[in-house]
């Protein structure tokens, strides 16, 4: 077979192809860029929802300092003083029970001299100037949270800090009794939250997020590339079969011109061949008396039947009819080839075995053609065995067909002739046309059947002929 140029080997499929992966790699790109914006967004809301939940804690930690502690504690003592121990323990218990079912780490309330007066941790009490720029804002009336994150750079840039906290500085202020009017800034209070585990949650969320895309992206990818694989093992057998149908349609057209050309020969050699079969006969008749006069006759006419049916062979393969298709035993076909060639087999020490099974169904077929094309391959066999030897017949029935094996023990065909064996004119034989075979198939195909021919494994050819049992003409 020819070989496939590449341009005809489904090039706009390859298009298709890349195109494919460029929108795999596109949709694939674009879920991550959505998947990381996202986790973005909630990580923006996130902060924003724990800067707001910290103003309401310092409002409410505000109020409850003013009202429990510092009323109470002026009253008693006249001054608020957090280095006596009653004190210390008596504001201690109030942020305690104010914060105490939320989500705070650290606590620090600062003087008006930024000096840490109150803290959860003991050991800063007393430091001076811990506050910073949030201290000085809340000391000027304004509240600011900062988000303070620790972590390796590769952490910190791929957004999951291994500590990661929100500090808060607001004004601690004097409340009216009873009211939200608020007063003068008393102090600073300064609140930590920790959001380490929410932005543990986030990333945990990022990944499984990435990952389903990716698992998701995977599978579309697998389905993709199948159909791309298929599409492309069609489009590789329509371009085999296109040159299949090319390659069979210059030869049928050179076989056509080759075929018209023998049997106007034939048919041009036919009269001349007749009229001196004739003769001979007429020649025979009058030379009758002599006693070797019959043998030369004899000759012309043995030898003018050869030709005939030589050039018979001819045209039955340049312009072979088309089927007359009956209901017919195609086991009473091969008797009857038996039977036409027994006194050949007997002579020459064939023997021809058939095996069928008890039933088989008729066949709509030309009985005269496949007669003729089962009498060439009995024929080839014989021929391959010039001295003679078993040919084996076996029927069957499968699939809705029916399949005839003939197989007998000459040499078989030799490897390198195997494909040409079909060609018209092929022969390796003396006296042989080369036409058996391409009018056995010629037939075979008209009635929709197969044949092929092999070495068997034990030795000898093995013809197999296959044909439709419900074939109507
Ligand atoms: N049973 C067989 N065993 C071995 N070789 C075979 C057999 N059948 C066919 N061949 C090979 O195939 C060739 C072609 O066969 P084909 O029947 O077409 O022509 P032929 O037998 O040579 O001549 P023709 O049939 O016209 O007298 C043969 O010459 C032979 O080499
Ligand atoms: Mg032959």
């Amino acid at each position: 077979m020819k070989a496939i140029v590449p341009s005809e080997k489904g090039k706009p499929f390859r298009l298709v192809k890349y195109f494919t992966f460029t929108s795999l790699v596109v949709i694939f790109l674009g879920t991550i860029v959505l998947a990381v914006m996202n986790v973005r967004w909630a990580r923006s809301l996130q902060l924003s929802k724990s800067e707001e939940y910290a103003l309401v804690l310092v409002e409410n930690l505000n109020h409850q300092v003013f009202l429990q502690f510092i009323i109470p504690a002026a009253l008693k003592f006249g001054k608020i003083q957090l280095r006596d121990k009653e004190q210390f323990e008596h504001l201690d218990r109030v942020v305690r029970s104010t914060l105490h079912s939320f989500k705070v780490e650290q606590v620090n309330i600062y003087d008006m001299n930024n000096i840490v007066s109150y803290s959860f941790d003991k050991g800063i009490i007393g430091l001076v100037n811990a506050g910073g720029t949030g201290y000085s804002n809340a000391l000027e009336g304004r509240t600011t949270s900062t988000l303070a994150q620790r972590g390796s750079l590769f952490e910190l840039s791929l957004g999951f800090p291994k500590e990661s906290k929100l500090v808060t500085f607001a004004p601690l202020r004097a409340e009216k009794p009873l009211s939200r009017i608020s007063g003068p800034v008393l102090g600073v209070v300064e609140i930590v939250q920790d959001l380490t585990e929410d932005d543990k949650a986030i990333f945990r969320f990022q990944i499984l997020v990435i990952s389903t895309c990716t698992a998701i992206m995977g599978v579309l990818f697998m389905v993709l590339l199948m159909v791309v694989k298929r599409g492309e093992n069609i489009i590789e057998r329509r371009v085999q079969e296109r040159l299949r149908l090319k390659e069979e349609l210059s030869r049928a057209q050179h076989l056509s011109s080759l075929g018209e050309m023998v049997a106007s020969i034939s048919h041009e050699i036919r009269n001349p061949l007749g009229i001196i079969r004739s003769s001979a006969g007429l020649l025979k008749k009058k030379a009758a008396g002599s006693p070797d006069g019959h043998t030369i006759p004899d000759i012309i006419i043995e030898e003018s039947s050869r030709l005939n049916n030589i050039v018979t062979d001819f045209l039955n393969f340049a312009r072979p009819r088309w089927p007359r298709f009956k209901s017919c035993r195609l086991q009473e076909i091969l008797d009857k080839n038996v039977t036409y060639l027994s006194t050949q087999l007997e002579s020459e020490g064939y023997a021809v075995n058939i095996e069928a099974p008890e039933r088989l169904p008729n066949i709509f077929a030309d009985a005269d053609m496949l007669y003729q094309a089962f009498l060439n391959l009995l024929i080839n066999s014989m021929q391959a065995m010039p001295s003679g030897g078993d040919i084996q017949i076996h029927m069957e029935q499968a699939d809705g067909r029916l399949r005839v094996l003939i197989r007998d023990h000459g040499e078989g065909i030799a490897e390198n002739i195997i494909t040409k064996i079909w060609d018209p004119f092929f022969t390796t034989k003396e006296k042989g046309t080369g036409l058996g075979l391409g009018i056995v198939q010629k037939t075979i195909e008209a009635h929709s059947g197969e044949i092929h021919i092999e070495n068997h494994a034990h030795g000898g050819a093995q013809t197999t002929v296959e044909l439709p049992i419900n074939l109507r003409g």
